[in-house]
């Protein structure tokens, strides 16, 4: 049983709090390995922005959860390092499927749990949820919980919907009192990967391009009337660049149709409640795109860093980006 704090990990609680006051979102980033870990550390320092690293199931059984629980820690000595006096990182279970996996995460140090119970009826959903609650909560150091309602369409792996819905605004504050969460996931028609929505629901611009339709900012707006203050979370909130498409596409790669949520759309979330953005699917396309170009420019490269160091670079000009201009929390560490 080791607590968070002692591997100088935080919980989202206080930089909920401040992110809610100051207009921001705290951005929560997948990593699977240690070139991701390392460009997620170095953008939050350069940008002194805090950060919440997320571990996917896909993540875990990828890199196991042991592992990537000690990357964490280091990820926290990592940041002193670069020269981040006080770093406010959180490590977070990302869509946790059963109070099992949410309990041995915080067991092992984890600062922050989401139990996804979307998929189930309301009533499991409550009675899943509170259950991690309260045994989160009841821990010697608070580990905070987040919750879901609504349905993102997508594939996570374990966690999979053909169709989304979104949040009912009516049943928000029921659940959130009965369960106790500490943030709430909802869906405002984002989704999962690079293809956020069907061709056939998009327009397109005098180039070709996929133009999404809108978040449904009326359904946030009723959300945050039902709960004020209370902090919100985007899930699904990657932008799919275009010149990252363009790039692997130029290099050899096949990815049609991608589309992403427009970053002025998120910028204007993560003013309001939205006190947490995730965003995984763009990691994926700009190491890949990086990594496409040297072996296609360099085919006689075999060194994994001649590839994975550019890839880790331009990850690493992409969160500094998001952070100062999309999600708005570059100079929010204390
Ligand atoms: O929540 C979705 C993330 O993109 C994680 O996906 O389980 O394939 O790592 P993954
Ligand atoms: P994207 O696929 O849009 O990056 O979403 C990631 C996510 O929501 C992780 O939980
Ligand atoms: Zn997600």
């Amino acid at each position: 049983m080791t607590s968070y704090k002692e591997l100088g990990l935080v919980n989202t609680k206080e930089l909920f709090e401040k992110a809610m006051k100051g207009g921001y979102a705290v951005p929560a980033y997948n990593f699977n390995n240690m070139e991701q870990m390392q460009a997620i550390i170095q953008a939050c320092v350069e940008t002194k922005s805090p950060v919440i690293l997320q571990v996917s199931s896909g993540a875990r059984k990828y890199a196991n959860q042991t592992l990537l629980r000690y990357m964490a820690q280091g990820a926290v000595e990592y940041a002193k390092e670069l020269g981040c006096e006080k770093p406010q990182i959180v490590l977070h279970l990302d869509h946790g499927d059963s109070f099992e996996l949410c309990k041995s995460c915080i067991e092992m140090g984890f600062s922050s749990v989401m139990i996804d119970g979307s998929s189930l009826p309301y009533d499991e959903n409550i009675a899943l949820t509170k259950k991690v609650c309260d045994f989160a909560h009841s821990q010697k150091d608070y580990v905070t919980v987040e919750g879901e309602l609504g349905v993102l369409a997508g594939v996570e792996d374990d966690v999979s919907a053909e169709e989304s819905h979104y949040t009912r605004p009516e049943e928000v504050q029921d659940f959130v009192s009965k369960t106790g969460v500490d943030s709430l996931a909802i869906s405002i028609g984002t989704s999962h990967g690079r293809c956020k929505f069907k061709p056939e629901q998009c327009t397109r611009n005098a180039d070709g391009l996929l133009i999404p339709p809108p978040l449904a900012f009326d359904v946030l707006e009723e959300i945050e009337k039902k709960l004020p203050g209370f902090p919100i979370v985007l899930h699904g909130s990657s932008s799919v660049p275009h010149e990252y498409v363009e790039q692997i596409e130029k290099y050899g790669g096949k990815i049609p149709d991608s589309v992403g949520i427009p970053e002025e759309q998120l910028r204007k979330a993560a003013k309001s409640a939205v006190c947490k953005i995730n965003i995984d699917s763009d990691g994926r396309l700009a190491m890949t795109a990086a990594i496409r170009k040297v072996f296609v420019e360099n085919p006689s490269e075999f060194d994994p860093r001649k590839y994975l160091g550019p890839a880790r670079e331009e990850l690493k000009k992409m969160y500094m980006r998001k952070n100062i201009e999309v999600l708005g929390s570059a100079s929010h560490l204390d």
